[in-house]
């Protein structure tokens, strides 16, 4: 379940591309993550994927005329139009931009597009010539200036069997742009967060490096989760494979110098940092500038020297705790003692929040244990549960803790102002 699509009613609009088959994924992906998912298509649309697939993956009714009325004798498409929290059309053909572009209603997508008040979000698929058109082009900065967003389409095969733009975007891409834009006013709104991710790789010669077990998902669970709620996120991370979510700033940091340097300089105008990242405490204290050959030696012995501490650092160049502006949450990831090596580590580093996590079990994992420790000593204990959700109650403290400084800060001005 994604927390910002649960309750929501999306109103998928699919028209006549031959990419209309991967609207079956995109609505039975929304559907399992919790939205309410009505389903709009053109005429052409159903030549290429039956209304009968959509009913069944969403369980409701699909219009595919703006005749159609509902079994209640409400006329279909505005029924869809009002009750939608956002209208995404994907795949939109050439033909459909163009339609909305000049305000035409003679097909249940067009007509529910006119209609709705909803934000609209527009995944065009088509072959290469009539994307680049300056007709489509035209159309689509029409609706950009209206307020659309466009999930532009990516390279790849097309129909014709030609390679070019005008491909589907990917379907991972398109969900990300309807989580925030439908997240755009949620309570981090006006907000920084920075994250870091995975684990560090400390190089040892140019092909090997010591790396830890992270996965990232954690921390990228957490930017996607901030991104969702209307914050700006830089998410900065270590090796990783997996996808970046689009929305969110992304910074490389393979080593832990560099994930020192990318945090840095990415606080100044943060409201909160959450180190999610599996830093290696130690490199290598010299890195071979040519592949270490087995055949020089029968032993070999690392020496190791010690890497910077970045939560240690941050909190020597920032006020203590109590009276700086920017949150910071770590992660404690432990093989034992976990929860007295994690309160150690809250007071160490001047924490506001820590999550404490009992590894190996939890790197790469979906499902995580927790339990969240925080400076004035409260402890939540969580039953497993997706890390997805996990981000979400850090993400919770992290919104609470900062409405309540701008509540404070309001309540100090008032003051100073003789105000209130
Ligand atoms: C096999 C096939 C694939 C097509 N794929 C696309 C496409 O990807 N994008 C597009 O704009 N038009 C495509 N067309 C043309 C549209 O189906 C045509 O313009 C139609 O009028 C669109 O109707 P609609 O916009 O009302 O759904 C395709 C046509 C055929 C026969």
């Amino acid at each position: 379940m994604i927390r910002v699509l649960q309750t929501k009613t999306i109103l998928l609009g699919v028209t006549g591309s031959i990419a209309a088959y991967k609207a079956a994924t995109l609505a039975s992906q929304l559907t399992q993550a919790g939205a309410r998912v009505d389903v709009v298509m053109t005429r052409e649309a159903t030549q290429f994927i039956g209304a009968l697939t959509f009913e069944a993956l969403t369980h409701r009714y699909v219009a595919t005329d703006v005749m159609a009325l509902l079994p209640d004798s409400q006329i279909a498409h505005v029924a869809m139009a009002h009750r939608a929290d956002l209208f995404l059309i994907a795949p939109a053909t050439a033909h459909l931009l163009a339609k909305l572009a000049h305000g035409l209603a003679d097909d249940a997508v067009s007509a529910t597009a006119l209609d709705t008040r909803a934000p609209l979000v527009i995944a065009p698929a088509m072959e290469t010539g009539m994307w680049e058109h300056p007709a489509t082009q035209a159309n689509v900065a029409t609706l950009v200036a209206r307020g659309a967003v466009i999930v532009e389409p990516g390279i790849g095969q097309l129909a014709s069997g030609a390679s070019g733009r005008g491909r589907l975007a990917d379907l991972d891409d398109i969900v990300d742009t309807v989580r925030a834009v439908l997240g755009r006013a949620g309570d981090l709104a006006q907000r920084k967060i920075v994250v870091t991710a995975g684990g560090t790789q400390e190089p040892l010669d140019p092909v090997r490096v010591l790396a830890n077990r992270s996965s990232g998902k954690m921390g990228f669970a957490l930017a996607a989760g901030a991104r969702d709620r209307g914050a700006r996120v830089t998410l900065i991370a270590g090796a990783t494979s997996l996808r970046v979510p689009r929305g969110v700033e992304f910074v490389a940091a393979p080593t832990a110098r560099e994930m020192r340097d990318a945090v840095l300089g990415a606080i100044g105008d943060a409201d909160a940092l959450v180190m999610a990242a599996a830093v290696a405490d130690f490199r290598p204290a010299h890195t071979a500038e040519q592949k270490i050959k087995k055949e020089h030696a029968e032993r070999l012995t690392l020496e190791l020297v010690r890497n910077p501490d970045i939560l240690q650092e941050v909190a020597s160049r920032l006020p203590p705790a109590d009276r700086r502006a920017l949150l910071v949450i770590g992660f404690a990831a432990e093989t034992q003692d976990l929860l007295a090596h994690a309160r150690a580590k809250l007071k160490a580093k001047g924490l506001d929040l820590i999550v404490a996590n009992p590894v190996p079990q939890s790197f790469g994992a979906d499902i995580e244990a927790a339990t969240l420790l925080t400076r004035d000593g409260a402890a939540m204990e969580l039953s497993p549960l997706p890390k997805e959700e996990l981000a979400e109650k850090v993400l919770d403290f992290v919104s609470a803790k900062l409405a309540r400084h701008s509540l404070n800060e309001n309540s100090t001005m008032a003051r100073d102002t003789g105000s209130g």
